[in-house]
């Protein structure tokens, strides 16, 4: 079996069009020490030993300015591309071959335990600044444009863009599915969609703010 650091560095230069040598993806890509940093944290977690866990993930976050809740799941071959400040939750998910800019957040809204993060599906590109906010999924393959603030659902092969985020391209529904990917039982699907509405209110009121500042 390929060791993942090779594998990691192999999808880093065939993704990244500065095409960077070997050299360069394994000693200067803090998306790939991070997500080394963090198979380490996610097995120390595993094991129960959560201190040392939030430990590991901290000297990973210290030495990269990612960070990555030890109880996130993250598939193969993921790459963040620069890193710095990129946020991932607890309950977070992520598929394989998932692409994540600097500055995205995978966060959650509700104070309630549980499940609140995001699920990322297979193939999926955050651009930079993206925020994915609550228990929601991102489908396949689904691209979310830089700086969008995403609270709802993302349809696979789709691409979302804004404050709050909307479809634009192919492949766009007209009532997109609630409740895609969500866990039954511990999750607080109520207390969720209240944080939500409120999170699209007040990016709305930002806008109409900015509208009346332009003119
Ligand atoms: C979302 C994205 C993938 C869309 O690419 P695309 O499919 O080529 O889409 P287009 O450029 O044709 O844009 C489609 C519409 O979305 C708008 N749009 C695109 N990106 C946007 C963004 N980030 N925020 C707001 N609107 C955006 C365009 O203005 C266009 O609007 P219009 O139809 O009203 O003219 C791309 O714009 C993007 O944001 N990629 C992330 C790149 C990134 O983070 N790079 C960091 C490198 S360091």
């Amino acid at each position: 079996m390929t060791p993942e650091i090779v594998e990691l560095g192999r999808s880093i230069r065939a993704r990244d069009p500065a095409r960077p040598s070997w050299f360069e993806v394994i000693f200067s890509y803090p998306g790939l020490h991070a997500v080394l940093w963090h198979r380490l944290a996610h097995r120390l977690w595993g094991w129960g030993l959560r201190g040392l866990a939030r430990f590991t993930s901290h000297l990973g976050r210290m030495l990269t300015g990612i960070e990555i809740h030890p109880g996130a799941r993250i598939g193969r071959r993921l790459f963040i591309d620069h890193g710095m400040g990129v946020v991932i939750g607890e309950t977070a998910t992520i598929g394989n071959d998932v692409t994540i800019y600097h500055g995205v957040t995978l966060g959650g809204l509700s104070l309630k335990p549980g499940k609140r993060h995001p699920d990322v599906a297979d193939g999926a590109i955050l651009g930079a600044g993206a925020q994915v906010l609550g228990p929601i999924t991102v489908g396949e393959g689904a691209r979310v444009g830089a700086n969008s603030v995403v609270v709802n659902n993302v349809l696979p092969l789709t691409t979302v863009v804004g404050i709050p985020a909307r479809c634009v391209g192919e492949g766009c529904l007209e009532t997109p599915t609630v409740g895609y990917g969500l866990p039954a039982g511990e999750a607080d699907p109520l207390g969720e969609r209240m944080a939500a509405i409120e999170a699209e209110l007040r990016a709305l009121r930002a806008q109409l703010e900015q509208q009346r500042k332009a003119g």
